[in-house]
């Protein structure tokens, strides 16, 4: 064997940090990193889960995490309202209540007036008795009367001052019917983030714990709107449809089991692409650290880096908060 073999020896690129440092195709940052929020009704408990991600905040204690997550350097948040369930009804009427609690948040939150990105999930599922994230006619959800209903939701969340919405229920044509709202009555400045690729999937369970918003079961299943987990073309469908309709960023969602339809949507569009690190991928990372078998901090940096190598341009992640005081002091 001459003494030269091989003549390619790829671990020289990785011999020291330095040049990993250099040929590092991925960077994760700080401003990559989106926080979701809870926000509570004074009347209801704040802990339903012991994680401070998974905390829920009153009007009051809003502020003070703000300030903690603009100090951190993070770009934007993502709200998501809890509801007492005696305010929630078939219909899910409180979301159009003009001065409900997302309302009342934004406005507090416009009034302190923070440069931060104020991003605000536009669903019906914190409001309604069932859990489901449309209106129920004829023992059905109902799609055109849900979009009509989250038309109403996203022009008062607009009002209160919510920079982007965010639309996570699966309804066909709603960000089209959302955009001709919003410009009609002047917000033709707000985003709509839409959840694009959004799977019926096993991984949400902490956020509905949360939210309080378990689907009753019945004869209606989520899988009647969000996507099925088998599926990778149809992403791409409704991706251009939402682009189509005036989508100005697209949601993947649950993040690392759907890497590939990330990959895919990134080439195949140039919209910039969001990945959703759920609920239960938290929880997955959290107590599989708590049991001693894998490292916290690695393991969600890691997440993060692959969702950029997939082509997510930011993450929303309820680590971000730790993730951030990690790269700090790296
Ligand atoms: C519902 C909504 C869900 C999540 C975000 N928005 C749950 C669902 O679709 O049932 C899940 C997020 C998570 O698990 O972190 N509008």
């Amino acid at each position: 064997m001459p003494a030269s073999f091989p003549s390619t020896r790829h671990r020289r690129l990785r011999q020291s940090s330095w040049i990993r440092q250099i040929v590092a195709e991925t960077a994760l940052a700080v401003d990559d990193l989106i926080l979701p929020i809870f926000i509570r009704e004074d009347s209801l408990p704040a802990a339903p889960l012991p994680y401070k991600p998974f905390y829920r905040y009153s009007l009051n204690e809003l502020p003070k995490i703000l300030e903690e997550a603009l100090t951190s350097g993070i770009s934007a948040i993502m709200l998501f309202p809890v509801i007492e369930s005696a305010k929630k009804d078939q219909h899910g009427s409180e979301a159009c209540n003009a001065n409900g609690l997302l309302a009342q948040a934004l406005r507090l939150i416009k009034q302190i007036n923070l440069p931060i990105g104020l991003f605000v999930d536009v669903a019906l599922d914190p409001y309604t008795s069932h859990g489901h994230d449309g209106v129920i006619i004829n023992n059905k959800i109902d799609n055109d009367a849900t979009v009509e209903h989250l038309t109403e939701l996203a022009l008062i969340l607009a009002d209160a001052g919510a920079d982007a919405l965010a639309p996570s229920d699966m309804m066909d044509g709603r960000v089209g019917a959302i955009r001709k709202a919003l410009d009609h009555k002047g917000f033709s400045d707000r985003l709509i983030i839409s959840y694009t690729a959004k799977y019926a999937s096993s991984f949400y369970g902490p956020f509905r714990t949360v939210v309080g918003a378990h689907t009753l079961t019945g004869l209606i299943d989520k899988k009647t709107y969000q996507m099925d987990p088998r599926n990778a073309r149809e992403a791409l469908q409704e991706a251009i449809f939402d682009i189509n309709e005036g989508a100005d960023m697209l949601i993947v969602k649950p993040g690392l089991p759907y890497l590939d339809i990330i990959s895919e949507l990134s080439q195949k569009t140039a919209t910039p692409i969001l990945a959703y690190h759920v609920s239960g991928e938290y929880m997955m990372v959290k107590t599989a650290a708590e049991a001693g078998y894998i490292d916290e901090k690695n393991a969600f940096i890691e997440s993060c880096i692959a969702f950029k190598r997939a082509g997510a341009r930011s993450i929303i992640t309820y680590a971000a908060l730790d993730i951030v005081k990690w790269l700090n002091k790296s």
